[in-house]
């Protein structure tokens, strides 16, 4: 199979525009929603350390890696890492990689839609003011209600769904990219805000120290593990995703400069939405390790009691809901490319396809939350169980093999090229850390996690 030099499905129309998309993508739930929970239950201060440490040695260099691989493929995932194992002259094998990430896509998305129509249902719910001088009883009851109702979380699943296949079936620049032009910017600016009102909040100082002062006795094993399994997720790594819009990079953008912006930008936004969070945690006595629901019984609850609190609620969950949506279809794209270079769809077909076979996937999500509440397998819940296997398995094994491929299989004059890093030293620097750092960092946080070293 020849290389081809752009991809058929389409090229973001400048640089800004990648890192936007790009932005958009590794920007989400992982963000706002995850990161502060898991932050909570991993004892806060030693577990962010973790994470830090983590993008800085193996999100950067990967996210450089999966950015290259795909630009210089041009195809989906599966199609991009049979092209280039041939240009290397290597086993089309490597094509694993890009299912494996397909797949990983679609478990993703199948219960980041249920969270991301929770995300809608609370925009509503603010909207009509129904947290309104709530106290943390009545907010924890509320979402303990909302979630016993399958209909309901199936409802908004659908609704999240939906708006994700129109915006991916419109394609690269008419779907995609003006998508993130309004929908990033939007959100950094409610962030500040919300940011601002933390800062007025007594409990401020106390937020700050949960999260900056590391007591490295509170980490355990997993949430070593769960460091890592996020600093993919965050950066929407391990799965293609980055590949793929990688793949509708311009020729000439520096994939170095483009990365630190979109790494600089999601560690912000997930620290502010952490400076957020907690200090309404600490004022209300809440428990910061209350889990997936953290930022649903603890935002409305300020929201309820704040001047304006039904406007500010209202477009913080808004873009909750954005946040969500520019990663959502970044989490599709690798499939729906697949089926349309590998079958022959048009577009649409493809996105129809793609998204119902995640929706009903996502149907296993929502009973997790109160059919299936009871049913556990190790302990975890269906949901649970996904997100474990997603975050902290296949999007770090998937890391390791692209940081693999990238500095062991690619032709160093290949990776060189495509790469085009004027700074020798950065390159030098670049390679040294895929070829050895990140893959020996995976394994050990990998051997760590299942209690063969310690
Ligand atoms: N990075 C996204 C978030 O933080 O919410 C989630 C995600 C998107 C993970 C795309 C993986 C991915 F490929």
């Amino acid at each position: 199979m020849a290389r081809p030099r752009t991809s058929i499905h389409g090229q973001w129309s400048s640089r800004w525009a990648f890192v936007l998309a790009a932005a958009g993508s590794a920007v989400g739930l992982g963000n706002i929603w995850k990161f502060p929970y898991i932050t909570g239950q991993n004892g806060g201060g030693a577990f962010v350390l973790v994470y830090l440490a983590c993008i800085a040695v193996i999100g950067i260099p990967i996210m450089m890696a999966e950015v290259m691989i795909g630009r210089r493929g041009r195809q989906s995932p599966i199609n991009t890492m049979i092209n280039l194992s041939e240009e290397a002259g290597r086993s089309r094998y490597w094509s694993l990689l890009g299912w494996s990430g397909v797949i990983a896509g679609f478990l993703i998305l199948s219960y980041y839609s249920v969270i991301a129509g929770w995300g809608l249902a609370y925009v509503f719910r603010t909207a009509i003011g129904m947290f309104h001088g709530a106290d943390a009883d009545k907010v924890g009851a509320i979402f303990k209600d909302f979630l016993a109702s399958p209909e309901r979380l199936l409802a908004w699943h659908t609704i999240f769904m939906v708006m994700t296949m129109v915006v991916v079936a419109r394609g690269v620049r008419s779907g995609l990219e003006q998508a993130v032009r309004f929908l990033m910017p939007a959100l950094f600016v409610l962030l500040i805000v919300m940011v601002g009102y933390a800062m007025h909040i007594a409990a401020f100082a106390k937020g700050v120290e949960f999260l900056f002062s590391p007591d490295f006795s509170k980490l355990s094993r997993d949430s070593v593990l769960i460091a890592m399994g996020h600093a993919f997720f965050t950066l929407s790594l391990g799965m293609g995703a980055i590949m793929i819009y990688g793949s509708y990079m311009p020729e000439r953008v520096s994939i170095a400069k483009t990365t630190f912006l979109i790494v600089g930008a999601d560690t912000l936004v997930a620290l502010m939405a952490g400076l957020a969070i907690f200090p309404i945690v600490f004022d209300n006595g809440l428990e910061p390790s209350a889990g997936p629901g953290l930022i649903f019984v603890t935002l409305p609850l300020a929201f309820g009691q704040m001047p304006g609190g039904a406007l500010f609620g209202t477009l913080f969950f808004v873009l909750v809901v954005f946040a969500a949506w520019t990663s959502s279809i970044s989490l599709i794209e690798p499939a729906v490319t697949w089926l349309v270079e590998n079958h022959g769809m048009c577009r649409l077909t493809a996105c129809m396809w793609a998204g119902i076979v995640t929706w009903l996937m996502g149907v296993g999500t929502v009973f997790s939350f109160n059919l299936w509440s009871e049913d556990k397998l190790f302990g975890k819940t269906f949901f649970d169980l996904l997100d474990y296997l997603t975050a902290n398995i296949m999007l770090p094994l998937g890391g390791l093999f692209i940081a693999i491929f990238a500095a062991w299989v690619m032709r160093e004059a290949d990776v060189r090229e495509e790469l085009a890093m004027v700074n020798k030293f950065g390159f030098r620097l670049w390679r040294f850390l895929v070829r050895y750092v990140t893959p020996v960092g995976v394994v050990i946080v990998f051997l760590n996690a299942i209690g063969v070293i310690k």
